[in-house]
């Protein structure tokens, strides 16, 4: 039987549960307002999404999973939505096909906000009156890191479509200055004893499934750059030819910069022999400094084999943030963008999370003993461990607290359109 203490926890529990999914959604719409329906509406390839649809998507997580299932008498707003905007689970039933997501100009954008109310409002109902169970709050947190990475995404998929704008439109307008704090351009190498180390989620907190479970790797010896690859870094590569040269390439990966010209990170631009880059901000003079940004795994590869040294295995990286604080430039309307290395201890990699996604040498795979969620939320991770490879440390377009020591992103190894960049490691004796 509860004792009043535990039925008191698990009410405070409840009300911080509510606290964060309101700040949460309110983020999304905030996301949303510097855009027209217009602008949320279209769709720039296969791979990115409009802006309506991630509202709609994340909006119908909720519906689907919580509210229809658990809270009795739900009705939902509209039998059509189920289709539209279930992204990929084929357990709930058939869906609108991906690539055809920007053709839909109906649902209106106002008409997708009225949508959202009528999910917030039937959840907050539910979560502030306590009428959901333990595993029914469980998908809300869920819902809430899910919504959370279509935050990042909604912003990607803009910069990837205003890119295709020949006016090249800002989301937003914001100082170009890099900050108060000192720069530190220098690269030294701090080094990492090897062992036997637990990685993977472990103890309290929301993990995703595919973060667990913990277990034990064996690491050799290694050296992990002190700061992240800057883009003149990268122009050091392009002047050496290193898109031309096979020795430093993937055979997949050369085949694809050959064939579709890759000769720089995806928005750069040489206007007049300067180079210029397309950002959150529209175009910028390339910023020397910043971590390069939008480059592929093949990409961010090849430039470690340019530079004699290789990309830090998942667990190296994983090794070396567990006793860093979860601190960096992530999502900030006032930056928006990667941000130079600012000065610190040399004893510590800086720039481990936030700025960019930084590439690892591992295919994401399931940890050993690995067990998907229960029922359809089975899929969220685990159907696409195939052919992707692993970033960790979150990005400048990541909702703060969202990324941990242990959280795996993951990619195909051609996509270049998020946030993704490079820190070498290299092997020691
Ligand atoms: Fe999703």
């Amino acid at each position: 039987m509860p004792t009043s203490e535990s039925l008191a926890g698990s009410a405070r529990q409840t009300k911080a549960t509510l606290a964060q999914w309101q700040a949460c959604r309110a983020r999304s719409l905030q996301l949303a307002l510097p855009l027209s329906d217009a602008d949320a509406t279209a769709q720039s390839m296969d791979d990115a999404s409009p802006t309506k649809w991630h509202l709609a998507h994340t909006t119908w997580f909720f519906e689907e999973f919580v509210l229809s299932r658990f809270v009795e008498g739900y009705r939902r707003f509209d039998a059509a939505y189920a289709f539209l905007f279930n992204s990929y689970y084929d357990a709930v039933g058939p869906r609108h096909a991906r690539s055809k997501r920007g053709l839909l100009t109906r649902p209106s954008l106002d008409e997708v906000y009225r949508y959202r109310a009528h999910v917030d409002e039937a959840l907050a109902a539910a979560l502030a009156g306590e009428m959901l169970c333990e595993q029914a709050l469980e998908l809300v947190t869920l819902g809430q890191h899910h919504e959370e990475q279509h935050q990042e995404l909604l912003l990607t998929d803009i910069l990837h479509l205003f890119s295709e704008n020949p006016l090249r439109p800002a989301y937003v307008r914001q100082p170009r200055v890099s900050g108060a704090l000192p720069i530190d351009t220098s690269l030294s190498w701090v080094n990492f004893p090897g062992g036997i180390k637990s990685v993977g989620h472990k103890g309290r907190g929301f993990a995703f499934d595919s973060e667990t479970p913990a277990h034990d790797v064996l690491i050799r010896p290694f050296q992990l750059a002190s700061r992240l690859v800057t883009n003149r870094d990268w122009l050091a590569f392009i002047d050496a030819k290193g898109y031309d040269e096979p020795g430093f390439w993937l055979s997949d990966g050369f085949a694809r910069a050959q064939a579709l010209r890759w000769r720089a990170p995806l928005y750069w631009e040489q206007r007049d022999g300067v180079w210029w880059q397309m950002s959150l901000a529209g175009m910028l003079p390339l910023e020397l400094d910043a971590p390069v940004s939008h480059v592929s795994f093949f990409e961010a590869d090849a430039f470690a084999r340019f530079s004699q040294a290789r990309l830090p295995t998942e667990f190296e990286w994983e090794c070396a943030a567990a006793d860093l604080p979860v601190v960096g430039n992530v999502l900030d309307f006032q930056r928006l963008r990667p941000m130079p290395a600012a000065k610190q201890a040399a004893s510590t990699p800086s720039q481990m999370f936030g700025d960019v996604w930084e590439w690892t040498a591992s295919p994401f795979m399931a940890y050993p003993r690995f067990r998907a969620s229960e029922g359809a939320v089975g899929e969220y991770n685990g159907k696409f461990m195939n052919g992707q490879f692993v970033l960790r440390g979150g990005s400048c377009a990541t909702p703060p607290g969202h990324v941990s020591a242990t959280y795996r992103n993951f990619f195909y190894p051609h996509q270049r359109w998020q946030f993704a960049g490079v820190r070498l490691a290299k092997d020691l004796p």
